[in-house]
Order: structure tokens, then C-alpha cells, then sequence
């Protein structure tokens, strides 16, 4: 029987009642007083005046409930052939232990603590630990550069930072404690004190009077207590990429995160208690936070905790390795890891190697999962492929084919239906709603449901004008696309800079800025390039100061540097091109939209606000030099004004 409709229906008929119920399945310390509280509006609380631990919830009432001998969670590493399992009561153990080091020093509630630490078991301690003592953690992603982590770590102003000394990467082991220090040289904020988790494969040097070797901290500590906090109460920050460099701090919430994360394990993944479920992220983005960490252990399921890659660690059956190994439910991952798996391994061969029968479903997620590779899996799995869709802001998805509730039918290239809690609707740009099958701006009629953001870090003003002032009584997503005459919801592009590079959230506009601090570049922009495997990829194009000394080549080589030194490997920035003008509007606006089709190789007009059209031809030329700009078929050898003809 499929109860999504239904369910859906029940969910708008009225939704206090609906979250009431399902708040039903997590232990609160006291009730709330209200269901929801609008009277801050956009800033919604859910379930004001209750009080709530979110470790608690996360692994102590799982051990009281029988579950202590259940693996909680499965540390699995590719690079080391680490694997180590811990129980839910283990897991409690090394939490509370964590936890009470802290606390020996300080750390207690509403205090903020950075965590920039690779995909190692603890990391994961250190968030519930955070958690438990109701501090406020804030995950760095380890492929950012010192400079990202610096404005992190000043927005947030954490009393402690939680790293180690290295990341492992494919043939590379990355040093994180030099970034870190890089990091505190540079920002204003100085935290108290650094737990520094020395791996084996780099032992890091210790500032004396900051820094503290992670073992010799939790010798002799306490276990902690958890700590009873607001519902209402910031459980994490987490940083993503807006419009300019600086980035939104996303607040999470504990009491509405709680609901709404342990109603999505079971309706939206079909998973319960004691599934194995893996989410194929890293603790640095939002999926790593909900579906690591969060939700498996929320819904007392096994979580795996994966440092890997899809390829090359050691082969393209790495992942089909981990799910035999360790009887996997549920896998969550990009679509640009399967991307890459068909692309090294086309026939799915390694998959005869493994036993991958527990697999019951695949997810899909943060970037639009192409036909070709969702039929691809569903061929070579014969199990629901499905994808869905969500944003660092939402916390949960948006757009689901809700397994728990019943199996829809699955249409490829759309991201499924509006899940309960979430009214989605397409805006024109003057805020009409469009017919359905139009593509216009998705947007989240208000109240939001309990999990999403109710603001941003400290910065009321950028929650407000980011994402409520465009369209009143609307969350704005900054993604542009259409339902279709069943509801589906198709995610077509964004309608900001924002670029996904393979399921990063990255953002030109930043990237742009960087360039821009370059001594010799007088103009530059980023477009965001199709890649076959990671989506999209950045491509720069700049124009030099006149008189500019520096040789064009050697400038384009300091550009990808400075780009990795300011933002991070992760972005990817590895083309850029010496281009003689940018093609602009007469009123100087730049043409990305046009740069980026031509460097596609899509059909696309000259916009007749265009200031001169000739400067499409030099940058069509850069493009093709960097192995881009294919040409549509039948395309004029030379641009002109006219529409080029589709291919
Ligand atoms: N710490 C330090 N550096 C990191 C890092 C980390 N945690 N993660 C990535 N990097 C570095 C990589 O070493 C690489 O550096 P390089 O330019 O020196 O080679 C760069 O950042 C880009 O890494 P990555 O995005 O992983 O690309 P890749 O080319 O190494 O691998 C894929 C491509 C598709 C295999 C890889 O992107 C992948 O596994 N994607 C899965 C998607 C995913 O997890 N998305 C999260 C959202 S669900
Ligand atoms: P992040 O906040 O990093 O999770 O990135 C969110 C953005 O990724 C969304 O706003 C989309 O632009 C994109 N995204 C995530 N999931 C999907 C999907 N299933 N299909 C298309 N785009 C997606």
C-alpha cells in the first residue's frame, strides 16, 4: 500500500499536528509548550520550550532501550584498511569520555568549537560530544584552504577547535595542522585551547600552551553527562557557499532537527533500528551531519563512516566492497561517484566480485542524478534508484521518493515529489505561480518545517535578504525548475552563482574574488563548466591590466594556486584563460550565462543589449584552447547576432 498521497495530504491538512505526532518518537526532557512559534517569522521555532539532548537521543537512550551491543558505528577506511566497529555503548563511552575533557576545560553550553578533521571515528565524537555538553560545533570541510577556515573561525568565534594531523587523500597524505596554524595566524579569533588527534601516518608539531595531543587530553577524563538544552537551542553552524566569498553560516536547531531527521530515516529511507545504513559524504557537508552522523544514530540504525573514494582506493569495487563487508541497507551518495564508477569500471564487473544482496535502495543526491547513470545503477542493481533533492538550509530533503511510505513510480531526471513538510512551488519572477511543466524559480511556501534553518549565524539581516525578500511568505532556493503535471519536481539549474562541483556547493562569485586580488588582472569571471564526471567544474577567464608584466601563461598558473591557497583543492580551479575583453551588456553587466553555453557547446542568442559581439569570438577561441567550446551542429563558422541553430 502507498501511503505518500495520503500522508502528504495529512501533513497540510495541518501540520502542527503532524510534526506533534511525530515528535512522538524522540525523548524530550520536558514538553514543549507550543508546537510552533511564528512570532518571529521567517524565523520559525519548533517546539518552544521544551528541552531536548540531542546526543542523548543520539546514542544513550538506545543503550538503555537494549541496544548497547549494536554497532553504532562502522569506521571503514579504504586508505589505511582500517576498519573498526564501535557498539552504541562504545560509542557512548568515547562520546561522554570526549566530552568530559571538554568540559574539564571549559567548554560548556552555547560555547562554539571548530571541527576540521578528515573522515576518522573521531570526528564523530567530537560532534556528539559537542552535542552532549550543548556546544554549538561547526564542521569544516578538510579540502578548504586556511583562508576558508579562517572566516569560519572568526564568524564563529569557537573557545575550542578540534583537528588532527592529517588527511588521507589518494597517493597524498594532506597536513592539516599547518593549515590550522595558517588559519589561527591569520584570523582575529583565538580559540583557548586545540585537541590535535596525532594519526600515524604524520605526527603534527604542538604550539605549547594551545595545542593539546588528543589521547593525552582524555587521559583521566570524566564521562560527561548530557546536558538538557532548548529545543530551540543551535545544536551546529554549518558554512556554505553564498553569492560572494563569504560564506552563510546555516544554524541547525536541536529539537526540530531531532524530529525531523528521525521522521526521515523511516519515511523518506525506509530504514529502522538496526539497518545499516551508509551515507558516501564526509562530515564536512550537510549529508555527512544528517545522514553520518545524525539520522542513522538517531533512528538507532548502523552508520558507516567511509575515508575513501569511489575509484582508486584501490579500484572502482571499492564501494561494492563496503556494502558486502558490511551488510549495507541503505547507500546514499553524488551522482558523480557513480559517475566515476561507470566510468572506470562501464560493465560493472568488480560488481560480480561482491556480495551486494542486503542492499535494498540507493538515494542520490547534490547534484541532478543524470538518466544515463541513475539507469546505469537501477540496470546493474536492479533495486529503487532514486533521486532527490535538498540544500545545506533545508537539512533534510525536499524532494523524495519516499521508500518508508510506499514506492512512487520513479521518473528519471526528476528529483521525485515534495515530501511531507515542505509546499513547494514555482514562482515566475514577479511572483506569479506558473503553470505546471513551466520552468521558473522554486521556492518553499512558509512556515518552513522543523530542521530547516531558522536563521543565519549571527546575521539576521543576510537570512533575510537571501532568502525571504524576493518572494514574501516564500523561501527562495536559489534553484530554478518545474513540476510536472504529477507533482514531480524537476531541478533544471541554479538561478544564482552558485556551481556544484562533483556534489560541492561552490561558489563563483568567490572564486571570482580571488582572481580578482591578483595584481595583474583587471577583470575576471568564473562560469561553471559541464565535466562528464564531476557535473561542472570552474573555468576563469581574466583580462591583464594593459602594461601587465607578468607572461599570460605564467599568470594563469599563479591563479590556480592562488585560488587553491584562498579557497581549497575542493574547488577545483584548475582552467583559466588570458582572454583580450569580457563580453558584456552596455551596461557592463558580464555575459556568463552566454560564456557558459558556448564553453557547453548549447545553442544559445547574442543578447541584443550585448556592447560588442566580437568578443564572443576571442572568448569562444580561449574556451576552445582549454578543450571546451564544442560547437553545435550546423553552427555558423563565425558568430554573428543570430540565434546559432540547435544541434
Ligand atoms: N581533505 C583534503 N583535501 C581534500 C579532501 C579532504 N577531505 N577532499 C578532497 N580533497 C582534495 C583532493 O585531494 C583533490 O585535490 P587535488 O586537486 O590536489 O587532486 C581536490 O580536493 C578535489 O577532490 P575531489 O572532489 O574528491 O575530486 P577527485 O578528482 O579527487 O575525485 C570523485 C573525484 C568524483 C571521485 C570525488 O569527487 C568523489 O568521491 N565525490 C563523491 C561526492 C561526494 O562525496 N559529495 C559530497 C556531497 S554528497
Ligand atoms: P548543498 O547545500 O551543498 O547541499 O547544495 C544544495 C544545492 O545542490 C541545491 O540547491 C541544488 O542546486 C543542488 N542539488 C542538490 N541535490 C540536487 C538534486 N537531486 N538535483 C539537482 N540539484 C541538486
Amino acid at each position: 500500500m502507498n501511503d505518500y498521497r495520503t500522508t502528504y495530504d495529512r501533513w497540510l491538512a495541518d501540520p502542527e499536528e503532524f510534526w506533534a505526532e511525530a515528535a512522538q518518537a524522540v525523548d524530550f526532557e520536558r514538553p514543549w509548550e507550543a508546537v510552533l512559534d511564528s512570532s518571529q517569522a521567517p524565523s520559525y521555532r519548533w517546539f518552544p520550550g521544551a528541552r531536548v539532548n540531542s546526543c542523548y537521543n543520539a546514542l544513550d537512550r538506545h543503550v538503555d532501550a537494549g541496544r548497547g551491543d549494536q554497532a553504532a558505528l562502522i569506521y571503514d577506511s579504504a586508505m589505511t584498511g582500517r576498519v573498526k566497529t564501535f557498539t552504541y555503548r562504545q560509542l557512548l563511552e568515547e562520546v561522554a569520555r570526549l566530552a568530559g575533557a571538554m568540559k574539564a576545560r571549559g567548554v560548556g553550553k552555547g560555547d562554539r568549537v571548530i571541527i576540521y578533521m578528515p573522515a576518522v571515528p573521531e570526528a564523530v565524537f567530537a560532534m556528539l560530544a559537542c552535542a552532549r555538553l550543548g556546544a554549538v560545533h561547526s564542521v569544516v570541510f578538510g579540502g578548504f584552504a586556511a583562508r576558508e577556515l579562517a572566516t569560519r573561525i572568526d564568524d564563529a568565534r569557537p573557545r575550542f577547535i578540534l583537528s588532527a594531523s592529517c588527511g588521507l587523500e589518494p597517493k597524498k597524505v594532506v597536513a592539516y595542522k599547518p593549515l590550522l596554524d595558517e588559519a589561527l595566524e591569520l584570523c582575529a579569533h583565538k580559540p583557548e585551547c586545540c585537541f590535535i588527534l596525532q594519526r600515524p601516518e604524520l605526527q603534527a608539531r604542538l604550539v605549547p600552551g594551545r595545542d593539546l595531543d588528543w589521547n593525552e587530553a582524555l587521559q583521566g577524563a570524566e564521562p560527561a553527562p548530557y546536558v538538557p538544552v532548548a529545543a530551540t537551542d543551535p545544536l551546529y553552524i554549518l558554512y556554505t557557499s553564498g553569492t560572494t566569498g563569504i560564506p552563510k553560516g546555516v544554524v541547525r536547531d536541536n529539537g526540530g532537527h531531532l524530529v525531523a531527521l528521525t521522521w526521515s530515516m523511516e519515511h523518506i529511507y525506509g530504514a529502522r533500528a538496526g539497518d545499516v545504513f551508509w551515507a558516501a559524504s564526509d562530515i564536512g557537508w550537510v549529508v555527512g551531519h544528517s545522514y553520518i552522523v545524525y539520522g542513522p544514530l538517531f533512528a538507532g540504525c548502523t552508520t558507516v563512516l567511509y575515508e575513501g573514494k569511489p575509484v582508486g582506493t584501490p579500484h572502482a569495487g571499492a564501494f561494492w566492497r563496503v556494502i558486502q563487508d558490511h551488510r549495507v541497507n541503505v547507500l546514499f551518495t553524488a551522482p558523480t561517484a557513480f559517475r566515476a564508477i561507470k566510468g572506470a569500471d562501464p560493465d560493472a564487473e568488480y560488481l560480480e566480485r561482491y556480495d551486494t544482496s542486503s542492499l535494498r535502495s540507493i538515494f542520490l543526491a547534490g547534484e541532478r542524478a543524470d538518466p544515463a547513470t541513475l539507469r546505469w545503477a537501477e540496470e546493474h542493481f536492479g533495486i529503487p534508484v532514486i533521486d532527490h533533492w535538498w540544500q545545506t538550509e533545508t537539512g533534510w530533503p525536499v524532494a523524495a521518493n519516499c521508500i518508508g511510505l510506499g514506492l512512487m513510480p520513479v521518473k528519471h531526471g526528476s528529483a521525485s515529489l515534495p515530501v511531507p513538510g515542505w509546499d513547494v512551488c514555482i514562482l515566475d519572477d514577479d511572483g506569479a505561480e506558473v503553470p505546471r511543466g513551466k520552468i521558473g524559480n522554486i521556492v518553499l511556501r512558509l512556515p518552513l518545517p522543523p530542521g530547516s534553518l531558522p536563521t543565519l549565524w549571527q546575521n539576521s539581516e543576510d537570512f533575510m535578504s537571501s532568502y525571504f525578500e524576493t518572494f514574501p511568505g516564500y523561501y527562495e532556493t536559489g534553484d530554478a525548475g518545474y513540476l510536472d503535471e504529477d507533482g514531480y519536481l524537476y531541478i533544471m539549474s541554479r538561478t544564482d552563482d552558485i556551481i556544484n562541483v562533483a556534489g560541492h556547493r561552490l561558489s563563483t562569485g568567490g572564486m571570482e574574488e580571488v582572481l580578482a586580488g591578483h595584481e595583474e588582472v583587471a577583470e575576471c569571471a568564473v562560469i561553471g563548466v559541464r565535466d562528464e564526471m564531476k557535473g561542472s567544474i570552474p573555468v576563469g577567464l581574466v583580462v591583464l591590466n594593459s602594461g601587465a608584466e607578468g607572461e599570460p601563461a605564467a599568470v594563469c598558473r599563479e591563479l590556480v594556486q592562488r585560488v587553491r591557497e584562498h579557497i581549497g583543492p575542493v574547488a577545483a580551479f584548475k582552467r583559466v584563460a588570458v582572454v583580450p575583453s569580457l563580453p558584456k551588456t552596455r551596461s557592463g553587466k558580464v555575459l556568463r550565462a552566454t560564456m557558459r553555453k558556448i564553453a557547453d557547446g548549447e545553442p544559445f542568442e547574442i543578447p541584443a543589449t550585448i556592447d560588442d559581439a566580437s568578443v564572443l569570438t576571442d572568448i569562444r577561441g580561449a574556451l576552445r584552447n582549454l578543450g571546451y567550446a564544442g560547437l553545435p551542429k550546423n553552427s555558423p563558422p563565425s558568430l554573428s547576432r543570430h540565434p546559432i541553430a540547435s544541434p
